[in-house]
């Protein structure tokens, strides 16, 4: 019986799960960092790295109680290795490293962004491959093509911020909460989302596929403030126009992702799209992501909102690359930055 345990401490998130060889989670702990980073309005490094040594061995512990699971009773160990903050990648590898040292196992690498787009493949329960992979989060908004789990080819992505960054930034300048994409979905159910013609950059159908989201996020400081003008408090903007603002800049986010996937099933030819990611947890895009899909007959696999934000279970992954024999050497480094793969 194949049993994997799988750790994620890419980012802000320490999270462990172990797996099962139907994808079958038989433990999976998130310990979140949100409230840690939430009075800097963005996630500090330094302290994601420090919270994630205090969680690790907890997290772990839990995760394998939870699937009444033994050291003894696992076949490997995989962990995320690249993107993310070296700090964070360094606490999981080192973690994941030394028990598969300890406990005789192998041990598998992972790329971060590949397994949020398996996180639909779990969900689905069926087969979900040659895909088009879409991540939408807070560090990357990437087109793929997913040949199979284990060949994953990048198309194209954001030329400056990612989408879920863009929501973080705006909802910082709106006074809303950390992190920002939730609580601009909340402002905006007040909001008109054409009270602001903000601006679609790269949606002409002739682009590659390219996002940018700062001179969005530009144009919504001018409206907020006007061209050259110093900020204001954000807690004494009227109610209205943060409303007003959170709709416009949301809806106008969507109408560039929704266009970019279109592009991209286009481009492809594949009928099947994924999609993971923190921003994927939105409920208007995903109703909107379902409309563009439907009209051109493409099947559209959306993580559920538990496993687009970060997550161990997505770490699923690893039983492709186990089934493959694809292990990694203890001398397993991390890789902050992304490769194109
Ligand atoms: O995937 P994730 O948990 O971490 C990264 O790998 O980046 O994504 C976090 C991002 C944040 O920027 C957050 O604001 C955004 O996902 N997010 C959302 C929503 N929920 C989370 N953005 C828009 N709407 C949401 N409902
Ligand atoms: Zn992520």
């Amino acid at each position: 019986m194949i049993r994997i345990l799988t750790i994620e401490s890419t980012c802000d998130e320490t999270a462990a799960a172990v797996i099962g060889e139907d994808r079958q989670v038989l433990g999976a702990v998130v310990a979140s960092q949100e409230s840690l980073h939430e009075r800097f309005r963005g996630v500090v490094p330094e302290v994601a790295a420090r919270q994630h040594v205090q969680a690790m061995l907890p997290v772990i512990d839990l995760a394998l109680a939870q699937a009444q699971c033994r050291p003894t009773d696992l076949s490997a160990v995989a962990v995320a290795n690249t993107p993310g903050l070296a700090g964070s990648l360094l606490v999981g590898v080192s973690a994941a490293k030394a028990l598969a040292l300890a406990w005789d196992l192998p041990l598998i690498s992972l790329n971060h962004l590949h397994a949020h787009v398996y996180a639909c493949r779990i969900a689905a329960g069926v087969e979900v491959f040659p895909c088009v992979g879409f991540i939408v989060s807070g560090g990357h908004s990437n087109f793929y093509r997913c040949s199979d789990p284990l060949h994953f080819e990048y198309l194209g992505g954001t030329i400056d911020d990612a989408a879920g960054e863009a929501f973080d930034k705006v909802a910082a300048m709106l006074g809303l909460g950390f992190p920002g994409g939730p609580a601009i979905s909340r402002a905006a159910l007040a909001g008109d989302p054409q009270a602001f013609a903000f601006p679609r950059p790269f949606t002409q159908r002739d682009d590659p596929l390219k996002f940018s989201f700062s001179g969005l996020k530009t144009a919504v400081r001018y409206a907020l403030y006007g061209q050259g003008r110093p900020e204001m408090d954000p807690q004494s903007l009227p109610a209205t126009l943060v409303a007003d603002v959170a709709a416009s800049f949301q809806q106008a986010a969507i109408d560039c992702l929704v266009a970019k996937c279109c592009q991209a099933v286009e481009m492809t030819g594949l009928m099947t799209l994924c999609v993971g990611g923190g921003v994927a947890a939105n409920r208007l895009l995903r109703e909107q992501l379902q409309t563009a899909m439907d009209q051109r007959q493409v099947t559209l696999w959306i993580a559920p909102p538990e496993l687009c934000t970060d997550n161990a279970v997505m770490g699923a992954i690893a039983l492709e690359k186990f089934r493959a024999g694809a292990f990694a050497p203890l001398s397993l480094d991390i890789q902050p930055g992304l490769e194109r793969q």
